[in-house]
């Protein structure tokens, strides 16, 4: 009765979050808008990066820029008054405000920490114009610097007060244009604040003095640039950056590992399976009583209950949930739910996914559980439904009480910490009991073989089959039909880069599990053909390999193409890395060891034992 009032007041609470979650993410133009000559744009201040706690950063949107916050739309809209064609290259004033000392020293601290302003209009990031210092291209930036502290302002930082915005407009039809690009220039304009409205003529720049008073009037100037980019292709302006053609040579790179892998497969699989089958099948024919070799000798071993079932078990509902968690987030991504200009909504749609597929990690994880022999399914349920969520939220908790010691702004809230607790207790974790109830009364998957009772010797394994050595060989594969897609995923990450080409990252993910699944099977087979018979820990692993590869890219990304200038910085990297690792080890050890499981099963089931 309790834990059904548990369960109800989770399903609401959840229905409360998932609507908070939608709000979060727009539409990213599910159809162009068209705009009317004279129609308004409205401009959103989108977020501040790098995010700000709450208060932090409402705070800084009403002390900038004269924002009005309206809690209908959750988001700050702006005085800004633009009108589709209308007031070319005019010079007009935002506002005029006061900004007291103690709220000028919090703004500077915030420029010296290189604070970019993100807006919206038409749902297009605002982006700056910036030149590669590597390559020298011109790329778009998302957002925007609040002030500069470069020298010679690294003494005493200025604040942007005036924007030129250049809005890039295509004409389908005359009279109805759509916004393509959107561009911002930010300057500083010191000099006096009150005088006649101007956005031409030098002055000093504007520096936030923190002993007085300041006045700052913000002013803005719109140019509307007619551009040939059709609204379909806007976004490719802020894909400059990663040349799409790269892209394209990641997937071919992965389709070739993927044929390859399937040919060399097929013809180890088929044809030495097939033969092996039918030679076996025709010496249990033949009068003569001869030798079981290969792989068929250790039929009577297969299906033995290997080490620690509880804990294999476990892995694999939980690394089940994630699998779950990550295709339907990829499949919301793919039609266009998430957009690529609000981080927030990715994290909070895959929250959401994964607190709900609680049931499919209790169901995967109670059954494998079962068919492993194991017999305690009431711990089994328990730990499936506590030890991962319990290690996640421990890093994470760590992560952010290091953050708040470190008086980083970037720490979460502890009501947001407070509310994934309840989300998990609330839903994740009842679901994941009612799973494991299925799970067990479906019961353990029938074996075509029987298992002896007296264990056979296992002769040493050939140095390439080793545990390690198999891990770190069978990884190669799918890390490699991955690593430069997870270029862009990482920048994206860690170096706020736009993402958006989740057409790839979804194919890529495909291939990855695909890879990893034959590459787990192949490496299995040979075990068994070595007449190594423990397979169930090893195909986790082997499955899970390109974790061991991912953890060492990322840390090569790290000292190759980071700079973190802070430590604070540092621990965030290496913890969000750590779970990264951990996360992607789970879902992959998962698909290598469910694809080993059927293809064992299949291999097993085909052949007559007397
Ligand atoms: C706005 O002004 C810019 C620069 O002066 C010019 O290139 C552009 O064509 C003008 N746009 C319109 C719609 O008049
Ligand atoms: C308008 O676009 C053209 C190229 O499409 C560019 O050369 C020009 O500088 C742009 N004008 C402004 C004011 O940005």
């Amino acid at each position: 009765m309790r834990s059904a009032g548990r369960l109800i007041t989770g399903s609401i609470f959840s229905a409360a979050l998932f609507t908070a979650g939608v709000q979060a993410f727009y539409l990213p133009g599910a159809a162009p808008h068209d705009y009317k000559d004279g129609e308004k744009v409205d401009l959103f201040v989108n977020a501040l990066t790098p995010m700000l706690g709450g208060a932090d950063n409402a705070k800084l949107k009403s002390v900038i820029n004269c924002m009005v916050y309206s809690p209908r739309k959750r988001i700050f809209d702006s005085p800004y008054d633009i009108r589709m064609l209308e007031n070319n290259g005019t010079c007009q004033s935002l506002c005029i405000t006061s900004v007291p000392g103690e709220d000028a020293a919090f703004i500077n601290q915030r420029i010296l920490e290189d604070y970019a302003l993100n807006w919206l209009v038409d749902g297009l990031p605002a982006a700056e114009m910036k030149m590669d210092m590597k390559t020298g291209d011109l790329f778009f930036d998302m957002g925007f610097n609040l002030g500069n502290d470069e020298p010679p302002y690294d003494e005493q930082p200025i604040l942007n007060n005036h924007y030129d915005i250049v809005l890039e407009y295509h004409t389908p039809t005359p009279g109805n244009n759509r916004v393509v690009g959107v561009l911002v220039w930010p300057s500083s304009r010191g000099g006096p604040q009150d005088g006649a409205l101007d956005c031409d003529s030098d002055v000093p720049p504007l520096v936030l003095r923190e002993d007085e008073s300041n006045t700052v009037r913000y002013t803005y100037r719109v140019m509307w640039n007619e551009s040939s980019t059709p609204w379909a292709t806007r976004w490719d302006n802020y894909l400059h950056i990663f040349d799409p053609r790269i892209h394209w040579f990641s997937l071919i790179n992965s389709l070739v590992i993927v044929v390859f892998l399937c040919v060399m497969v097929s013809m180890i699989l088929l044809r030495s399976v097939s033969r092996d089958i039918s030679r076996y099948n025709a010496i249990d024919l033949s009068e003569d009583v001869q030798e079981d070799w290969g792989w068929k000798l250790v039929h009577g071993e297969v299906f033995r209950t290997p080490q620690n079932p509880m804990v294999l078990s476990v892995l694999v509902g939980n690394g089940a949930q994630l699998c779950a968690m990550v295709g339907v987030t990829l499949v919301f991504a793919l039609l266009g739910f998430l957009s690529p200009s609000n981080r927030g909504s990715l994290a909070t749609v895959m929250m959401v996914c994964w607190t709900f597929f609680g049931g499919i990690g209790g169901y995967v994880s109670s059954r494998v559980y079962a068919s492993l022999g194991g017999t305690d399914k009431r711990k089994n349920s328990f730990f499936t439904a506590t030890i991962l969520p319990t290690f996640v939220f421990g890093i994470v908790f760590l992560l952010n009480v290091f953050l708040i010691t470190a008086g980083s702004s970037g720490a979460v809230p502890f009501g947001t910490m407070l509310l994934i607790v309840l989300l998990w207790f609330g839903i994740s974790a009842p679901l994941s009991a009612i799973g494991a109830y299925f799970g067990s009364k479906h019961g353990a998957i029938s074996h075509p073989v029987r298992v002896n009772p007296i264990p056979r010797q296992i002769p040493p394994p050939p140095r390439y089959l080793k545990p390690w050595a198999a891990t770190l060989l069978s990884g190669i594969l799918p890390f490699g039909a991955a690593f430069v897609e997870l270029y862009f995923v990482l920048s994206s990450l860690f170096a706020s880069r736009a993402y958006y080409a989740f057409g790839f990252l979804a194919l890529t993910a495909g291939v990855v599990a695909l890879t990893t699944a034959t590459v787990t099977i192949l490496f299995t087979y040979f075990i068994l053909c070595a007449e190594e018979y423990r397979w169930h820990w090893r195909a986790f692993f082997t499955g899970g390999g390109s974790a061991f590869w991912l953890l060492a890219y990322g840390l090569f990304y790290w000292a190759s193409r980071l700079s973190l200038d802070s430590f604070s910085g540092v621990v965030l990297y290496l913890g969000y890395l750590l779970l990264l690792v951990i996360l992607d080890f789970l879902v992959t050890g998962t698909i290598g060891f469910l694809a080993t499981y059927w293809a064992v099963r299949r291999l097993y089931g085909s052949i007559r034992i007397d």
